[in-house]
């Protein structure tokens, strides 16, 4: 993935313009995990939902692999979004009434693979995140700890070129919360997806490539 100058703002309720992303520019490789670190309002949710295409830039440019994200329509951003980007949030957004092994072939299907396959895959997944044997298990039979599993296995199922993952860890107590990252790095590692990991927590930025700080809109390498 390569960005660089990447720029937005928001309109601000009061009025004037709020710039978040004043000119963001890095590149990260296949396999790598880079963590986003910065105070709070720096601006990391922003920069994940423009490079997973959940929101437009106002400048600059954001390449993965050979797709320009950043002049992408709607009809290619989707399908970007849906092949070759996998999430990973705070709380774990599975659907409450799909069990664990169907939420996590729900990105395969959406991708319209054969479904026999997906649940395969989903199957091998979740072996993978160490609940083979909470397959069956509807997100409200799963621990805290267990759902951040299950959506790591979700966001990897269909074998995503980048993996954009805010706060994966901030709902766990440390244990947990080391699994989840232990599981990402390995998995993300073994299957040479790109990982960018926005978060508060020191543990979890060690166990990244590397660490950059949001500051003043810019992305660096010290605050
Ligand atoms: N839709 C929006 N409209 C206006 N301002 C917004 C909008 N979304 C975010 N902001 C503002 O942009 C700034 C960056 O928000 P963002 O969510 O990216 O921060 P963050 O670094 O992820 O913070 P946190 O660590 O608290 O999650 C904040 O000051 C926020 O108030
Ligand atoms: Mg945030």
């Amino acid at each position: 993935m390569e960005v660089s100058e990447l720029r937005k703002a928001y309109a601000s309720p009061g009025g004037g313009a709020l710039e978040v992303l004043r000119g963001v520019s890095f590149a990260l490789g296949a396999g790598e995990m880079l963590a986003v670190m910065g105070a709070s309002g720096a601006g990391k949710s922003t920069l994940l939902h423009l490079l997973g295409g959940l929101d437009a830039a106002d400048g600059g440019r954001a390449r993965l692999g050979e797709i320009e994200l950043t002049r992408a329509g709607g009809a290619q951003l989707a399908r970007v979004r849906n092949e070759q980007v996998g999430f990973v949030f705070q709380f774990h957004h599975l659907l409450p009434d799909l069990s664990a092994l169907e939420n996590v072939a729900l990105p395969l299907l959406v991708a319209r693979r054969n479904p026999r396959e997906a649940r395969a895959a989903a199957s091998a997944m979740l072996e993978a995140v160490g609940l083979g044997a909470r397959a069956s298990h509807r997100p409200g039979e799963l621990s805290g700890g267990e759902q951040q599993r299950a959506a790591v296995a979700r966001a990897l199922v269909h074998a995503p070129r980048l993996v954009l993952a805010d706060e994966p860890t901030g709902n766990l107590d440390a244990r947990a919360g080391a699994e989840v990252a232990a599981l990402l790095s390995t998995l993300a590692r073994t299957r040479g997806a790109a990982v960018i990991v926005a978060t508060h927590n020191e543990q979890l930025a060690a166990a990244c490539d590397r660490t950059l700080f949001l500051k003043d809109g810019l992305l660096v390498e010290q605050l």
